[in-house]
């Protein structure tokens, strides 16, 4: 099978793409950096040079393969959300994902599925609601962003592509995203809970991420939205207390939320935002959970 993995260079897609050449799968990744591609990927890895906000990718990017996995999207993460940074995380999905399915739609030997990622930031914060896939979307910014870059991906099933959108929750791995920060508190013995701890978090090990894209791409029977997060989500407290008790170490300190909004600016609103999200359509779809609870994700990652 010969895959296409756009925004392939990042914490999710350098994985994804170990997994793929795994199992004997023709990999493209394209990236808009050449030098980047090149320092992250040998010779077995076809490399395409490509911002997806300017405008269509090169024919190369998409010649002859069966499957495209989009990733790409300025992080969220870390640095102010400043004016333009806000733009720079709407297009680099919305318009980005617009050019992507633009080639699709017109190439003459189209793929057979678009696996798009999303983040359960569609929902926004919804207390202690329980979130399904056919829950409405939030006003927020990072929902209506989510809302928009779901609505280019679903444009290919028009063009006859299938399409499958994973909405993500917080990706727990040792090499980045949520939980190396998350757990050095702990390590430096200041670890604690946000305010009361009420707050739910809806968390996937990054194994399961790259599992559940896979298994979106086999499985032709997979289309429309996908929640990805592991079966259990787990209120904050219980966050810490099985972190604490992963790492050794005690959850002392209760960090008040007020101190997360001075330190993280724009991203405070995800980490304070309580999302109790089930994934009721990827488990029907016959996925299973590598890590279905959370101290197996946490020992996984120690
Ligand atoms: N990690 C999580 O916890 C999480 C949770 C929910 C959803 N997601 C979503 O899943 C996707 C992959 O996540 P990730 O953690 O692997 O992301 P990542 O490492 O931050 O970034 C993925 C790729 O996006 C490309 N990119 C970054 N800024 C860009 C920009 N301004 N314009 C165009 N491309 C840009 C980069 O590729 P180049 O530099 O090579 O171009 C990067 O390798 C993201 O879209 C993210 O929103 C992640």
């Amino acid at each position: 099978v010969r895959v296409t993995v756009v925004g392939g260079s990042g914490f999710i897609g350098s994985k994804l793409v170990a997994a793929l050449r795994q199992r004997g799968d023709e990999v493209t990744v394209t990236g808009r950096s050449a030098v980047t591609l090149a320092k992250r990927f040998g010779e077995g890895v076809g490399r395409v040079e490509w911002d997806p906000v300017q405008g269509p990718p090169p024919a190369e990017a998409l010649e002859g393969c069966d499957g495209v996995i989009n990733l790409a999207g300025e992080s969220v993460a870390s640095g102010r959300w400043t004016k333009a940074r806000r733009e720079r995380i709407r297009a680099s999905r919305v318009e980005g994902t617009r050019h992507l399915v633009a080639a699709l739609a017109a190439a003459s030997d189209k793929p057979k599925v678009l696996v798009n990622a999303s983040a359960i930031g569609y929902y926004g914060d919804a207390a202690h609601r329980a979130l399904h896939e056919t829950s409405a979307n939030a006003s927020d910014f990072l929902a209506e962003v989510c809302a928009a870059w779901e609505g280019e991906a679903s444009k290919a099933r028009a063009a006859g592509v299938r399409t499958a959108i994973a909405r993500f929750g917080v990706v727990l791995g040792r090499e980045g995203g949520a939980y190396p920060l998350m757990s050095r508190p702990f390590r430096l013995f200041v670890g604690g809970p946000i305010g009361l701890g009420r707050r739910w978090i809806s968390w996937i090990h990054l194994d399961d991420v790259v599992g559940l894209l896979l298994h979106l791409l086999d499985t032709p029977t997979a289309d429309g939205v996908f929640n990805g997060t592991a079966p259990q989500p787990v209120s904050n407290a219980e966050f810490t207390k099985e972190l604490a008790a992963a790492l050794k170490r005690p959850a002392l300190f209760p960090v008040p939320p007020l101190a997360l909004k001075l330190l993280l600016g724009g991203f405070a609103a995800v980490v304070l935002s309580s999302q109790r999200v089930l994934p009721m359509r990827t488990l029907a779809s016959g996925y299973a959970f590598r890590y279905p609870t959370l101290r197996g994700a946490l020992e996984g990652l120690r």
